[in-house]
């Protein structure tokens, strides 16, 4: 049986091999070879039955604690393969939360989607609710409540989008303007009135100003002496709400709409740096809306009482000053869907524009 300085240089020998055991497999190995049942430290268990008495127990003494030796290496090589392991894992795996988040793969909000929201709260903030109407209109509310007769020239003016003729002869279109919710407003509620109607609006026109579908918002105010001066008020404080600017020159320019009369046409002062329009000051002019007093063949289309009832009306291109505000110079860009004018021109999905927190 093996003498102390034999089993010493065999413990070296395992320990030395467990150490630099290379990988889990030839740890393994190591296990089955010594420890296993025809394992070296097993075989010298097996042989303990020849000797007696002292020599046994201090042989089997010894035998034990190598068996517990071995098998603590093991074990710790073990843990350090594991260690190793997870290591490896941490580090290919490693996600790195101080990181933003990836901005260009995030969507955005069209501008007109964020101009629109936009009106809505300085209007909503002036005390007007959101009106809405069908696109495809009869011809009666797009144009003849409005005061638009047959024969009147604003027709050819709208270029409008007609649908085939229905059985008994009439055509129904696609609206030209936001100002039938004007109508159906007034047939739907009671005076007083204070509405927005933002929506899409539909003309056969396109150029670099122009595009077959786009962006109006009506305004309707209507009560018992709504006059110009609230209409001048109430557009003055939406341009310096909405362009966020502290004065804006405004002129009001005599002009003409079958729905309105008197009837204004509303320009705001601007110049022009660089190619980029600054909008409230200077000495240039830009056309913003078309204004008036509703008139009183409209309300009485509307089914109110014109003796009763007065007030104004407004309506204005969205995206005409969607691109003014934030200047976009070719509107036909907004509808071609090109992810990388999206990316530029448009907003942060969570910076929904409010009053208090900054409109832009
Ligand atoms: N409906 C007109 C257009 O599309 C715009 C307009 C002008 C609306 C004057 C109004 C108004 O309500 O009073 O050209």
């Amino acid at each position: 049986m093996s003498d102390s300085g034999e089993l010493a240089t065999l413990r070296d020998e395992l320990i030395s091999a467990i150490n630099e055991a290379a990988d889990e497999q030839t740890l393994e190995d190591l296990r089955v070879s010594s420890l296993g049942k025809k394992g070296v430290v097993s075989e010298r268990m097996k042989g303990l039955g020849q000797l007696d008495g002292e020599a046994r127990k201090t042989a089997g003494q010894a035998l034990n604690r190598l068996k517990v030796e071995v098998t603590e290496a093991i074990a710790g090589r073990q843990a350090e393969f594991k260690q190793a392991a997870l290591d490896a894992r941490l580090a290919t795996e490693f996600v790195d939360v101080t990181l933003p988040v990836r901005p260009r793969n995030a969507g955005t909000i069209h501008p007109v989607s964020q101009v629109w929201e936009e009106i809505v709260q300085v209007f909503g903030d002036l005390g007007f609710s959101v009106a809405e109407g069908p696109h495809i209109e009869t011809d009666w509310y797009n144009f003849g409540a409005l005061n638009i007769p047959d024969d009147h020239p604003a027709r050819q003016e709208h270029d409008t989008f007609y649908f085939n003729p229905r059985e008994d002869g009439s055509r129904m279109v696609l609206r030209t303007h936001t100002s039938p919710v004007q109508i159906r407003t007034m047939q739907d509620s009671e005076p007083p009135i204070r509405i927005i109607a933002p929506g899409r609006t539909f003309r056969c026109d396109s150029d670099q100003t122009h595009t077959p579908m786009f962006h109006q918002v009506e305004g309707l105010v209507l009560d018992e002496d709504t006059h110009l001066g609230h209409l001048k008020w109430c557009l003055e404080e939406f341009c310096k709400s909405f362009f966020e600017v502290d004065e804006v020159k405004m002129r009001f320019r005599a002009s003409h709409f079958p729905f309105t009369e008197p009837s204004m046409e509303v320009d705001i002062g601007c110049s022009w740096v660089d190619g980029q329009v600054k909008i409230g000051v200077g000495d240039d002019w830009m056309e913003i809306l078309g204004s008036g007093m509703v008139h009183p063949n409209v309300i009485r289309a509307g089914g109110l009482d014109p003796d009763k009832v007065q007030g104004f009306a407004f309506g204005m291109g969205i995206d005409r000053i969607g691109m003014l505000k934030y200047g976009i110079p070719d509107l036909r860009a907004f509808f071609e869907a090109d992810l990388r004018w999206l990316r530029h021109y448009g907003f942060h999905p969570l910076q929904v524009p409010n009053l208090a927190g900054g409109l832009s």
